[in-house]
């Protein structure tokens, strides 16, 4: 066991730091960058016998089950840009309940780290027996969702063993944006935009070391966390599914409190929690929701929030002209490969504080690694 940790006291550790490996085997052979534009391409070996199917789909829908579940979350947004169809979200056991539609032109896609989720499984052939296009997207070849999907893509971020998933989360996104980027490799307007994310993946294990650099940081941050009951996370846009993954990690091993939110909605509720004492974290990089970002921080700041602000290196004066918040700055990527970045600060700051409040960091109370049964 020590062995695998190799330099790290833990496997989440480990699998936090390792980021810029699993990401560049995520990637290994299905990036295409030669000489000229046209050449840089995805290929997706699982999927391209499919794609046609998937492109002339009525909805693309993902289901999953927590990190799973928000890692389809953050891709949703380029799945719509670059394919034009409507893209929805299923947490695999609320489908079920509700029994909801699925159709036969529909392209179902299963996310999934173990391949062995029993909700997920049983989506799985809810949705094959409605008739939809079934895609698996696992980190665990031969698993039941790998076996019983109709075509699909492996994650390769290499075994996960902390019960909190990490690497798993960053290679899951990755591969969802080359999805995006395979179904619309044929829209000639979206070529440039195309381009510029496969130049952002290539750059992104660079940005994944910068960003781990901040290990440090966030270790001070859980010292002065350690004792809190409760942290709120906010986010928008491309970076509501960071919000929801950084309070899951907190939660999960830290042992505390944390919800992640869509800031859109503070004023419909949570801003009245809002007081001197409840530390609450704000996602504001760069892209095109950061001046909709300043105004919530500016409102949580009139009422004296505790406020932490992620935001793009250089951005810290935009964000903070009063200096009264604290400021994590990261580094900046293309937008949708920017809640692949933003969510290494929050992983460390759920490891820091679950070391510092002296619990189990790769095996927290009452869960199991891989969920099977409801
Ligand atoms: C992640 O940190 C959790 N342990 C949990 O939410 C997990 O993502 C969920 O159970 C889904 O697991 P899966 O990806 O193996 O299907």
């Amino acid at each position: 066991e020590q062995i695998n940790k190799g330099k790290y006291e833990h496997y989440m550790q480990k699998e936090i730091h390792e980021q810029p490996d699993s990401l560049t085997t995520t990637m290994r052979g299905r990036l295409i960058r030669g000489g000229s534009c046209k050449s840089k391409t995805v290929l997706l070996g699982g999927l391209k016998d499919h794609l046609k199917t998937i492109r002339r789909s009525r909805r693309i829908v993902f289901i999953g089950c927590g990190t799973s579940y928000n890692a389809a979350l953050a891709a949703r947004p380029i799945l719509e840009e670059l394919s034009g169809i409507p893209v929805t979200m299923e947490i695999a056991s609320d489908l079920l309940d509700r029994r909801g539609p699925i159709y036969r032109e529909d392209t179902a896609v299963f996310v999934s780290q173990s391949g062995e989720t029993a909700d997920t499984l049983n989506a799985l052939e809810y949705a094959l027996e409605n008739g939809a296009l079934c895609v698996g997207i696992t980190n665990t070849v031969g698993s039941a969702i790998a076996r019983n999907t109709h075509c699909g893509v492996h994650i390769n971020a290499g075994a996960e063993i902390g019960v909190a998933s990490t690497k798993a989360y960053t290679s899951q996104i990755v591969v969802m944006a080359m999805l995006a980027l395979a179904i619309g490799s044929d829209t000639i307007s979206t070529q440039a935009r195309r381009e510029a994310i496969i130049d952002g993946l290539f750059d992104l294990p660079n940005k994944i070391r910068e960003v781990l650099q901040l290990d440090q940081e966030m270790e001070d941050l859980a010292k002065l966390l350690i004792a809190e009951q409760s942290l709120l996370v906010f986010g928008r846009g491309y970076n509501y599914a960071t919000a929801l993954e950084g309070a899951l990690k907190v939660k999960e091993v830290a042992l505390m409190h944390s919800e992640g939110m869509l800031a859109g909605e503070m004023k419909h509720g949570p801003l009245a929690l809002v007081d001197e004492n409840l530390p609450i974290i704000v996602i504001a990089t760069h892209d095109t929701c950061f001046s909709k970002q300043q105004s919530v921080i500016q409102q949580l700041h009139a009422r004296k929030g505790r406020l932490i602000v992620m935001c793009s290196k250089g951005d810290a004066a935009s964000v903070d002209a009063g200096g009264s918040c604290r400021v994590i700055e990261v580094p900046h990527i293309e937008d949708c490969l920017q809640p692949v970045v933003n969510i290494v600060p929050l992983q460390l700051l759920a490891y820091h504080l679950t070391v510092l409040r002296g619990y189990n960091v790769d095996q927290p109370r009452n869960l199991a690694k891989s969920v099977t049964t409801e």
